[in-house]
């Protein structure tokens, strides 16, 4: 997955593009380059971030150009494989997001009629095709090239010849910025929001000629007309607002997201899911299929429905999901992915959709791949989420996850009153969270000095464990697991000891007494405890070296508060071992390949 970005209008092009990567640095970092269009095509590119690009790159002079930032799936990350790549006259420069499945055939097709090809991406394919096709339409040479390419592909082609950007999609998201007299092209919103909030989103084999002043979209050849749309999130919103990184910033946004994501829910009249028509259609289980923290916020959602409604939930992960036949006859799918483009979850979807099961798309991102596929889609408010590590969209599914099953809940109306208060209340006990921080930040200098943690939880706080472990690995590279507590005894008691930290969550639930037990059994084996436990718990101080209070909250709602110490925990660890939080090595905001 990478980022792409194109300018066409009378500013230099250069700076636009560099401000524009800068933004889209989340979508992979490893290498980038510009090409920019001032008579002749001039390219700068290497294997180094963007503001290094910045300080090494000539001025290329131009008012049109392309740009991309890299994370490799083809090719490792070098100059020769950085793009923009070029055709052999080199007047041809072409930025790709995505995968081309066929380059192979296609390389050896073009080497044997000719063409020299300098890097082992399979994008570079693509400026060949172009180049080969040429008859004096940009457009429909890059139609024709694109029309023998199989694979997923957003593309932003330049040409010395043509004052215009030739732009396609193809299961890769691509965004056009529109102002007076300039033009913007980029892979995500936020690139573009210091220039511009008006958009319009490429559909799927959509093909746009973009100049200064006009777009035109095709779609198999027939001029189509596209919605504006206009972004409310502030330039701002896509920065640091303040914090030292945007997973602190994202993590703090959370009583904001959740107040978001309610009020966008509790004024809906008609239902989003509508279990009645569920039960007409003889709908009699749930699937909801997911990867990483969203698979986690998944396995919450089991237990909040089958405990409001009733109706069994299985909860797979979705790269595994293709790999068992089952039957999904009379099941609604439900697939969550925050940025909408995770490969797994988009082939899951494709292959529900294939065997005619409904399936609803709980996504973060408007306009994504997977609210384009879906038969419907639930938004989460969560704003954009730049940072790799998923915290403020996790905390946004659940309240998703909590208004869909309260909106068909079995459950009295006295459970139910009892229910949405404790939901309007979770935004001020997550801020009382935000602001007791300091024992986390103790917890987070003892954690850092080691390099195995375990975390436990039961019932609902379960999946918290997991994700527990999955913030701290991806963020501080501690080794971490997370285990259903009652799982432990059954083999990785061998590695507990004075160098393995064991981090409980222990809520005020049924599994409470249980939990106290499983403190017990660590802490004979020698392993410090951290427990997270709820204010005014006072057996827990007994047990554990250190206690995180967290706001005391309805047992159905603690995943809510424990998770966002629990990402506390995480970055203050990080920050401890001075790991590059935002950006965590070999890791990708949302991954685009299986
Ligand atoms: C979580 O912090 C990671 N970024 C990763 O596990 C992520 O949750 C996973 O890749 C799924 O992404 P999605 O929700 O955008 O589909």
């Amino acid at each position: 997955m990478c980022g792409i970005v194109g300018y066409i209008g009378d500013k230099q092009a250069q700076p636009v593009l560099l401000g524009s990567l800068g933004r889209l640095e989340y979508r992979g970092y490893d290498s980038c380059g510009i090409a920019v269009a001032g008579g002749s095509i001039k390219v700068y590119k290497d294997a180094v971030r963007v503001a290094t690009l910045v300080q090494r790159a000539p001025q290329l002079g131009g008012t049109a150009g392309i740009g991309h930032t890299r994370w490799a799936t083809c090719g490792e990350p070098s100059q020769l494989n950085a793009h923009p790549h070029c055709d052999c006259t080199g007047n041809i420069a072409v930025v790709h997001n995505g995968v081309i499945n066929n380059f192979q055939s296609l390389r050896q097709q073009l080497i044997s009629e000719g063409h020299t090809f300098v890097s082992d991406t399979d994008t570079e394919v693509i400026p060949h095709l172009i180049e080969k096709y040429y008859n004096g339409s940009l457009e429909k040479a890059v139609e024709a090239a694109l029309n023998v390419v199989e694979g997923s592909y957003a593309v932003i082609v330049l040409a010395a010849s043509e004052p215009k950007l030739v732009i396609a999609r193809k299961d890769s998201p691509l965004v056009i910025g529109i102002s007076d007299r300039e033009s913007f092209v980029a892979s995500d919103v936020p690139a573009i929001l210091d220039y511009t909030n008006r958009v319009i989103y490429l559909e799927d084999g959509d093909i746009g000629v973009i100049t200064k002043n006009n777009i035109r979209i095709t779609s198999d050849g027939t001029e189509v007309d596209r919605e504006e749309h206009k972004i409310f999130w502030n330039v701002e919103e896509a920065r640091k607002g303040g914090y030292d990184h945007f997973m602190l910033k994202e993590i703090h946004e959370q009583p904001k997201v959740i107040r978001d994501t309610l009020v966008e829910y509790t004024q809906v009249a008609e239902p989003v899911v509508d279990l009645e028509r569920m039960r007409d259609e003889g709908i009699e289980s749930v699937l909801i299929l997911a990867c990483g923290t969203s698979y986690h916020a998944a396995l919450v959602g089991k237990y909040i429905i089958e405990d409001l409604v009733g109706v069994p939930v299985r909860v797979e992960i979705a790269s595994e999901f293709s790999y068992y036949g089952r039957t999904l006859a009379r099941t609604l799918a439900i697939v969550i992915t925050q940025s909408g483009e995770t490969a797994d979850a988009l082939k899951a979807i494709r292959r529900l959709k294939g065997v005619r099961c409904r399936v609803v798309a709980i996504t973060n991102v408007v306009g994504s791949s997977a609210s384009r596929v879906a038969d419907q889609t639930i938004y989460t408010r969560a704003g954009p989420e730049i940072s790799v590590a998923a915290t403020k969209s996790f905390t946004a599914q659940l309240m998703v996850l909590y208004w869909l099953a309260m909106g068909y809940s079995k459950a009295d109306a006295r459970r139910l009153a009892g229910m949405l208060l404790g939901l309007r209340q979770l935004p001020s006990k997550v801020q009382l969270m935000l602001d007791n921080g300091d024992t986390i930040l103790q917890c987070a200098r003892y954690l850092s000095r080691y390099e195995n943690v375990f975390f436990i939880g039961r019932g609902i706080n379960f999946p918290l464990a997991l994700e527990g472990a999955l913030k701290l690995k991806e963020i501080s590279y501690i080794h971490a697991e997370g285990y259903a507590a009652g799982e432990l005894k059954h083999g990785s008691f061998a590695l507990l000891g004075e160098n393995t930290p064991v981090i409980a969550i222990v809520a005020q639930d049924s599994t409470y007494e249980a939990m106290l037990t499983n403190i017990k059994e660590v802490k004979a084996r020698k392993s410090p405890v951290i427990a997270l436990a709820d204010e005014g718990d006072e057996t827990i101080r007994e047990l554990a070296d250190f206690v995180i209070t967290v706001p005391r909250v309805d047992a159905i709602f603690s995943p809510v508060v424990n998770v966002v110490a629990l990402q506390l925990l995480a970055y203050y660890t990080a920050k401890e071992r001075g790991c590059p939080i935002d950006f965590p090595r070999n890791l990708a905001k949302s991954v685009t390949v299986e």
